[in-house]
């Protein structure tokens, strides 16, 4: 008779222990992909490409760069790197290997005057700081500590404080800094797209409630392409204060907590919000929401612009939504979300109806209902 659980005793064929070993190292050792993009960053190679007409050699570079010469055959190896990482171009056909932009580096050049261009210098330096892999490090000791709920992130338990809160920078100002633009860049990120896409949501609106709508760049990208929506954004005092002043014409501001009150319009629109907060909160910052707008009948609606995590989406796209909501799940109280946890708040919170009106990239629109 077989021993108990040998049915399943895995015997691998030599082809596959030698697949093994190699995914065994690409996993182990993808955290040196990370940082060989913060070296890029830091260096600012996509801002020299860019500036040396487009194409570089690692020569060029070398030069441009003010690097010492003995550095270029390593920054082959990390061009070579990065090339296989989907972050440059390469082109082997001229005499001399020459390195060009992708759509992602040219995200990471500094100073590009282009309509779409958000500059995403600080996203990854936020990401691959110190202080958020210190945390991920932290994760199996996170685990094994039975903690009172709500449950703190590995980062608020590690460092003491939580992320995006009014005590991080106690912990680190410079650290605060750079996380907070890097979520601005990461937000204002395919706003145009998200407007262009979707332009059937905001058609027909009289009135907008962005709400923790930041500094107004998605409420102002609205009203451009959508004059006629009276818009109104909602944040915490000390992100209206620093509004733009020359905005009143076109967007106005209104100080205060999401938890008590949102502006009352036709729709109210949650981008990039929700995903920050556990689901507990969701229904409570949703039932603020419902009471702000009319009935269905009338044209009330929530709009929900979040990911929308699926595995039936193509792998790259998944296993991007899941590096997301294990940031989240490291550094804050918040998570993605697929539709069904999606479903389950906006009922919680005494919607009637939802639905995804269209999924881009990663992200889907979501309309709720009263
Ligand atoms: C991740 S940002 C989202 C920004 C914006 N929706 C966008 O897509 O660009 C979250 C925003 O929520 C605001 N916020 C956080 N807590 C809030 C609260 N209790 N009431 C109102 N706004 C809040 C923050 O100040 C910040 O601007």
């Amino acid at each position: 008779m077989a021993a108990a659980g040998s049915q399943t005793t895995i015997v691998p064929s030599d082809a596959e222990l030698l697949q093994a070993q190699a995914d065994l190292w690409r996993h182990s050792l993808y955290y040196l992909t990370s940082m060989a993009l913060k070296c890029a960053v830091e260096l600012h190679i996509p801002t020299a490409i860019h500036n040396l007409g487009g194409a570089a050699s690692v020569a060029d570079l070398v030069t441009s760069l003010s690097l010492p010469e003995t550095k270029l055959p390593f920054l082959r190896r990390l061009m070579r790197m990065l090339v296989t990482a989907g972050i440059f171009r390469s082109d082997n056909n001229e005499e001399v290997e020459t390195y060009l932009l992708n759509p992602l580096s040219w995200l990471l050049v500094e100073g590009v005057e282009a309509e779409d261009h958000t500059y995403q210098k600080y996203f990854v330096l936020g990401t691959v700081s110190r202080h958020y892999v210190e945390a991920a490090m932290s994760l199996a000791d996170w685990f094994k500590k039975d903690l009172p709920v709500p449950v703190p992130s590995p980062f608020e338990e590690l460092h003491g404080v939580p992320l995006l809160h009014e005590d991080t920078p106690k912990l680190d100002e410079e650290l605060d800094k750079i996380v907070n633009e890097g979520v601005a860049a990461h937000d204002n990120l395919a706003i145009g797209t998200i407007i262009r896409e979707c332009g059937d949501v905001f058609q027909g609106l009289q009135s907008l409630t962005d709400c923790c709508g930041g500094d107004g760049t998605t409420a102002r990208a609205v009203v451009k392409a959508f004059p006629g929506i009276k818009c109104t954004v909602l944040d915490l005092p000390k992100v209206t204060e620093k509004a733009p002043a020359d905005d009143d014409a076109v967007v106005s501001y209104v100080a205060g907590d999401v938890f008590n009150f949102v502006p009352p319009a036709q729709a109210v629109m949650l981008k990039l919000v929700l995903h920050l907060w556990n689901d507990e909160d969701c229904v409570k910052i949703l039932e603020q929401c419902r009471k702000a707008i009319p009935s269905r009948e009338e044209g009330g609606k929530v709009i929900i612009i979040e990911v929308v995590v699926d595995h039936s989406m193509e792998p790259i796209m998944y296993e991007a939504q899941l590096l997301m909501d294990m940031l989240f799940m490291v550094n804050c109280r918040g998570r993605q979300r697929g539709e069904n946890d999606w479903r389950d708040i906006v009922m919680k919170a005494g919607f009637s109806d939802y639905k995804i009106v269209k999924k881009i990239g990663t992200r889907g629109i979501i309309e709720v209902y009263p």
